[in-house]
């Protein structure tokens, strides 16, 4: 399996072929559109990567098979958690654990810098749903009619998971 790294301002191009496919194919699994994305110049994506944890992996044609994003609240009385968004994995690479392994680097990432993390999950999706709860994720709530697409309304499962404290400094 592709090993998972953090993207960076250079990778733009390859993630930004990853996302703008995964908002054609998966518009459900995002809160984002690709009509709000498709268009965005090359930079914008880059800027991206360059301002928040970003985790991705690549096959050894250089063609990015699946990524994850990492975002940290930053008021005083919230700095203390951190969210996922934009999880997706193409689909001729799922099955194979690159969802488990970007979400455990996201965690590792996140473990140290905030004290728990949340996500939001389409309530149909159970592969995800799966996937959040196998790493420990359990839902807390549902937001009804969370997003709309075109007509139709979707629920939304709000999920949390709490970090373990940074380990102490040695010495
Ligand atoms: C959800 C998604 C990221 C999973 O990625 P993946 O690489 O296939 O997942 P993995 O192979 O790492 O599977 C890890 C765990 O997820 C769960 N899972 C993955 N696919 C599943 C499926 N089709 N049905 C049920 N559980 C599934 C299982 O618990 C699995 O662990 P197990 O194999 O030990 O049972 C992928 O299906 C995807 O990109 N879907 C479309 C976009 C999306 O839904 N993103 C999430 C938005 S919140």
């Amino acid at each position: 399996m592709a090993m998972v790294r953090l993207l960076q301002p250079e990778d733009a191009a390859a993630w930004r072929d990853l996302r703008l496919h995964g908002l054609a194919h998966n518009p459900q699994a995002f809160g984002a559109s690709l009509a709000e994305e498709q268009d965005l110049p090359l930079d914008w994506f880059a800027e991206r990567l360059g301002s928040t944890p970003v985790f991705g992996a690549a096959d050894a044609t250089g063609v990015m098979t699946g990524t994850v994003g990492l975002g940290f609240m930053r008021g005083e009385k919230v700095r203390h958690k951190g969210f996922l968004w934009g999880m997706y994995v193409r689909p001729e690479a799922r099955g194979a654990g690159l969802g488990r392994a970007l979400l455990q680097a996201a965690i590792a990432h996140a473990t140290g810098r905030v004290e728990q993390l949340r996500l939001d999950v389409v309530a149909d999706n159970a592969a995800a749903l799966a996937l959040y709860r196998r790493a420990g994720f359990s839902a807390y709530g549902t937001e009804p009619r969370a997003l709309k697409l075109g007509e139709d309304y979707l629920d939304e499962v709000l999920m949390a998971l709490r970090l373990p404290p940074a380990p102490a400094a040695p010495g």
